[in-house]
C-alpha cells in the first residue's frame, strides 16, 4: 500500500494509493461532516413508533438538499435512496421502505452528504420507544467501541491498533465484530483506499500518516459475526438473527492525533437523545 499527496492524484478517482490530504481538504470535510451530523441531529426527534423508514429517508433528502448538499447514496451503484436505515438484525445498508418503526426497535441511520465535492459520512443508532436493556447495552458498547478505535489514531499508529481497540472492547462484552464490511478512505471519493478493518492485532496493518481521511464505522453483533445478504442485494443481516448495532464517524489524521469531522453539533452523540 502506497501513500500519495492528494493534489498529485485525480482527486475524484480512487487510484488504490492512500491520499494524504492538505488543509483545504480538512476545511471541506469539516463542512460536509457538519451537514451530515446536523441531519442526524434533526432526525433524533423524528424517530418514533409508527414512522416508516421511507419517511425518514425523505426527511434526509429534504434536509441535505436545503443545505445545498447532495446525499451521496442516491444513484450510488444502483442505490436509490438518501440514507440507509438498518433495524434490529440488519447489520447495514437497510433500504428505506414501508416498514413502520415499532416500540423496542433499534435503528441505524447512515447519511453521507456531499458539500462542494467533499463527502461527510456518518451514522448513529436510535432507540424507538423503549428497547430492552440488552439492546440498549449493545448500542452503548458499539458507540464506546467506535470511540476507542478513534482514540487509537495518530501518526505512526496502525490500522491494526484501531481494529484491536474496537475488537478487544466488543469481545470483552461477548459481542462480535462484523468482518464483511469495513471503514474506508473518503474525501472527494465516497469509498477510497484504504480499507479500515474494525478488528486486528496491535502494530499490524497500515501506519497512519497526517492527512489521511477515512471512516470508522464498526458493526457489532450481539451474537456471531457472520452476516448474509438479503435477495434485494443490499440488506445485510446477521446470519444468526441476533441484534446488530453501528456508529460511524469520518475522521482525519492530524500532526498529533485525530480530528472528528462528524461530531454532533447538538451533543446528540449516542442515545437516549431526549
Ligand atoms: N454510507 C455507507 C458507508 O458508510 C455506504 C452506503 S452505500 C449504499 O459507507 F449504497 F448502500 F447506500
Ligand atoms: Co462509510
Ligand atoms: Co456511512
Amino acid at each position: 500500500m502506497s501513500y500519495v499527496p492528494a493534489q498529485e492524484t485525480t482527486a475524484t478517482r480512487s487510484s488504490g494509493a492512500v491520499k494524504l490530504h492538505g488543509p483545504e481538504a480538512f476545511a471541506g470535510m469539516r463542512r460536509a461532516g457538519r451537514v451530515a451530523a446536523e441531519c442526524l441531529d434533526m432526525l433524533a426527534a423524528k424517530v418514533v413508533p409508527g414512522v416508516t423508514t421511507k419517511a425518514i429517508d425523505n426527511l434526509v433528502y429534504d434536509f441535505v438538499g436545503a443545505q445545498g448538499a447532495l446525499p451521496a447514496t442516491v444513484f450510488y451503484r444502483g442505490y436509490r435512496h438518501s440514507s440507509c436505515t438498518s433495524i434490529n438484525e440488519v447489520v447495514c445498508h437497510g433500504i428505506p421502505g414501508d416498514r413502520e418503526l415499532k416500540d423496542g426497535d433499534i435503528l441505524n441511520i447512515d447519511v453521507t452528504a456531499i458539500v462542494d465535492g467533499w463527502h461527510g459520512d456518518t451514522s448513529r443508532m436510535y432507540l424507538v420507544g423503549d428497547p430492552a436493556l440488552k439492546a440498549r447495552r449493545l448500542v452503548d458498547v458499539t458507540y464506546e467501541a467506535m470511540m476507542r478505535g478513534i482514540a487509537a489514531i495518530k501518526p505512526g499508529a496502525t490500522t491494526g491498533d484501531l481494529g484491536h481497540a474496537i475488537q478487544a472492547f466488543a469481545e470483552a462484552h461477548s459481542y462480535a465484530v462484523v468482518r464483511d464490511f469495513c471503514g474506508h478512505g473518503v474525501g472527494q471519493v465516497f469509498h477510497d483506499a484504504p480499507n479500515i478493518l474494525h478488528y486486528g492485532r496491535p502494530g499490524a496493518g497500515l501506519a497512519f500518516r497526517e492527512g489521511m481521511i477515512f471512516t470508522v464505522e464498526p458493526m457489532i453483533n450481539a451474537g456471531k459475526y457472520a452476516v448474509k445478504l438479503k435477495p434485494d442485494g443490499w440488506t445485510a443481516v446477521t446470519k444468526d438473527r441476533s441484534l446488530s448495532a453501528q456508529f460511524e464517524h469520518t475522521v482525519g489524521v492530524t500532526a498529533t492525533g485525530v480530528e472528528i469531522f462528524t461530531t454532533s453539533p447538538a451533543g446528540l452523540h449516542k442515545p437516549p437523545y431526549a
